[in-house]
């Protein structure tokens, strides 16, 4: 077991960062805070969450996570607090205003110690905006990437109403045996800037360019070439085929999620007849959520089931940040199975057959589908991001080069079971957490 040392208590200022972007871009930014107060000897003021993103989610971090738990878990690695001091000024006490400062993107540790921590000092607190992929994913320190694990794999916990939505949504469906949590994501937002446009109407096609060119850089894209280098989004109906040559049937419970599916039932239905027992939030959990679903609180609820499913695909990863921390979180968690389809070696497959070209599909699909690692631990080749792979630096080893790296006892399986079990029941364990709820809102503190 390594040694990490208790932050300083002398501070060398406070940080503060605006994340941005859906829920689980905000999950990454949220670990690469506290990584960044950690180098600055600084103290982080809780994250601040994005109101104005496509998402509309107004509750922010203490509307999605338990603050008092991302405390606790953090006490020894960071100060952390939930707002700004108050100071006094001109025998006035107002709030110490933070410097803002526009990070660059994917900035490396060394911006942190040198200019971002002149700026602290200088100004007493900081504020980092907006705050999302500013941190370097390649650290050549791996006690700061298991910093990172710890964020986001034990610190980062949905508040206890999103956990027990999530926890009966899971027993409701384990009680019929296993279960597959697909992300299908093929939504208008990711076709947008996907730009596989051609297998849509004319209608939808304008939507679709009209979105684009509102949201994204201009390029000019090809459907075929696009589909080729494995950049379009599978179709609800090739997720089908693909599960269906590997072996699924009609019986296998699949729980979707996803948000509003683009060109609706046209594209759903072929899914459906395939896959009958089909499962979303709205459809087994309650009611409540519904009128949220866009906002984070339904993709934290997704996120979770997804999280516990026996078996996860996901459809679009590279650019999907919820099927990638899923992917991550799922290898962390005892390396549990995944599916990710190889979007460039299936698309001349799919091809062929649209051409009529069937004899051997279900083969070809295969041969591709079996050349995978199915969420077991593997190298994280570039650009994979570490997010997605954290193997090897958050696993301990068995004979390791580096003491630190070490297993904490001969039989690490055992021990990991009973860390697991711990936190499953600290998780189901409701009632504990509740109270804590009201000691933890933050004030408003925009500039
Ligand atoms: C932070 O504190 C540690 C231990 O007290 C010290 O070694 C390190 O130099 C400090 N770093 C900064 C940037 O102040
Ligand atoms: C599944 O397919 C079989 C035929 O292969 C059919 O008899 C059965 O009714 C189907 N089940 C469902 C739920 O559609
Ligand atoms: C969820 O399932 C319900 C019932 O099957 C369906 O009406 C609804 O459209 C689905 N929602 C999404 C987002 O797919
Ligand atoms: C949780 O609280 C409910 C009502 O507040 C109570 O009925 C139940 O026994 C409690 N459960 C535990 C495990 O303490």
């Amino acid at each position: 077991m390594s040694q990490f040392i208790a932050p300083p208590s002398e501070t060398n200022g406070y940080l503060r960062v605006r994340c941005n972007g859906g829920l689980n871009q905000q999950r990454s930014a949220i670990c690469n805070a506290v990584v960044a107060a950690r180098i600055m000897n600084a103290t982080l003021v809780l994250p601040e969450l994005d109101t104005n993103s496509f998402w509309r989610d107004e509750s922010g971090f203490p509307g999605i996570y338990d603050v008092a738990h991302f405390l606790k878990t953090l006490k020894n690695d960071i100060h952390i607090v939930t707002s700004l001091p108050k100071i006094m000024s001109k025998g006035k006490t107002k709030k110490l205003k933070a410097h803002q400062i526009r990070p660059p993107r994917d900035a490396p540790l060394s911006w942190y110690t040198t200019f971002a921590l002149e700026e602290m000092k200088k100004y007493e607190a900081i504020y980092l905006t907006p705050f999302s992929h500013r941190l370097a994913e390649d650290i050549d320190d791996p006690e700061l990437q298991r910093l990172r694990c710890r964020v986001n794999y034990h610190a980062l916990r949905f508040k206890p109403h999103i956990m027990k939505i999530s926890n009966e949504i899971v027993n409701k469906l384990q009680s019929e045996g296993h279960f597959m949590s697909i992300h299908l994501r093929f939504e208008m937002d990711m076709l947008a800037f996907a730009g596989c446009i051609d297998i849509f109407t004319p209608e939808e096609q304008e939507i679709l360019i009209k979105y684009r060119e509102q949201n994204f850089a201009e390029k000019k894209l090809v459907y075929r070439e696009r589909r080729l280098i494995g950049k379009c989004p599978l179709t609800p109906e090739e997720v089908g085929l693909i599960l269906r040559a590997i072996g699924f049937t009609n019986s296998t419970r699949i729980y979707l999620a996803s948000g509003e599916i683009f060109g609706g039932d046209r594209f759903m239905s072929p899914f459906r007849a395939m896959f009958p027992c089909l499962d979303n939030h709205s459809s087994v959990g309650p009611e409540k959520l519904e009128e949220n679903d866009r906002g984070l609180a339904g993709s934290a609820v997704d996120y979770m089931v997804c999280l516990m499913s026996d078996i996860f695909m996901p459809t679009y990863d590279g650019p999907s940040n919820f099927a990638n921390n899923l992917m991550g979180h799922r290898l962390y968690y005892g390396f549990r199975t995944t599916v990710t389809p190889n979007r460039k070696a299936l698309a001349p497959i799919f091809m062929d057959r649209e051409e009529g070209h069937v004899t051997g599909f279900d083969d070809r699909v295969r041969q591709v589908m079996f050349n995978a690692h199915f969420g077991g631990p593997h190298k994280r080749i570039h650009p994979e991001s570490f997010y997605t792979n954290s193997w090897p630096e958050c696993f301990c080893h068995m004979n390791p080069k580096n003491p630190a790296d070490k297993c904490p006892s001969d039989d690490a399986h055992e021990v990991l079971d009973g860390q697991l079990q711990n936190e499953e029941i600290e998780d189901a364990d409701l009632n504990t957490t509740k109270n804590i709820e009201s000691t933890t809102q933050t004030e408003e503190t925009m500039i």
